[in-house]
């Protein structure tokens, strides 16, 4: 009998975020599966690291292109095509085999995640289950404090990869918002929040929930910025007795408290 796959979302980095039932299917897989880049390091992994066996199988799936630059857009895509099927074979060949299969996944499998193409490529073929996670953008904003969206407010959730124009279009548009996939793509992001005047508010929250955690105003922030990052921008309509989106000066004293907390 073929086995079953499972596509967990193991939440935005801290493993007391990864769900009862996510820990629950990866301490029984035979297989663990994970998308990393070439550098070998997974977040996902890491926030599954503690319920993982020694005894389990792991796939280590390298993305073949990360950041760097691809001849087109058109070889990029094809770059990727290629390492979903192949990916997507390695793992047919354990669910054949009658082994259960976990594809660990960074947040939700569905928000954005890479787990999504390895699923088109096999759900019609084996018995799947997909089980939610916490994204990302719930972290950052937990992190920081700050309610995002209320009532009637319209929550906006815009990729940084957007050109500028149409970026500050979105933020414009939005009572609240959120901009992924930022790295190369922060200048832009950050002109865009300025031209919508939404920079005041916005918060930008670097690897929310892990231990290297990061939380700045946008205009403390200098242009290097790594893709596990992103911009919250709350709601311009923050309840009566929030404290609000942090100053700088108050994410600047909550990231030396984190940096003096003892590690473990
Ligand atoms: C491919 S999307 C994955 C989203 C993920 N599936 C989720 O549910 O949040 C990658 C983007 O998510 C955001 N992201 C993921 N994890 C993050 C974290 N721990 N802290 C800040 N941003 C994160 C970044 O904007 C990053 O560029």
């Amino acid at each position: 009998m073929n086995g079953r796959l499972f596509g967990v979302g193991v939440g935005p980095g801290d493993p007391e975020l990864v769900t009862v039932k996510a820990q629950r299917l990866i301490e029984a897989a035979d297989v663990i599966g994970y998308p990393c880049a070439r550098h070998g390091r997974s977040m996902a992994r890491r926030a599954a690291a503690p319920y993982l066996r020694a005894d389990q199988i792991e796939e280590a799936l390298t993305y073949p292109v990360t950041t760097e630059a691809t001849d087109s857009q058109e070889a990029y895509e094809e770059l990727l095509r290629g390492f979903y099927d192949q990916s997507a074979e390695v793992l047919a060949e354990h669910l054949v085999a009658g082994r259960d299969v976990v594809v660990l996944c960074e947040g939700d499998p569905f928000f954005y995640g890479s787990y999504m193409y390895l699923h088109e490529r096999l759900a019609h073929r084996f018995a799947t289950e997909v089980v939610p996670g916490v994204t990302a953008f719930s972290a950052a904003a937990a992190a920081a404090g700050t309610p995002l969206a209320k009532r009637d407010d319209l929550f906006t959730v815009v990729p940084g990869t957007l050109p500028r124009e149409s970026l500050a279009a979105e933020l414009r548009g939005a009572d609240a918002a959120v901009v992924m996939k930022l790295g190369r793509t922060f200048p832009a992001v950050a002109d865009a929040a300025r031209d919508a005047g939404v920079a005041q508010r916005a918060v930008y929250v670097e690897r929310a929930s892990a231990p290297e955690q990061r939380l700045a105003a946008l205009d403390e922030v200098d242009g290097d910025v790594p893709y596990m990052s992103l911009l919250l921008v709350p709601t311009a309509n923050a309840p009566r007795g929030s404290p609000g989106p942090p100053t700088s000066e108050a994410a600047s004293r909550w990231w030396g408290s984190v940096r003096q907390a003892p590690a473990g």
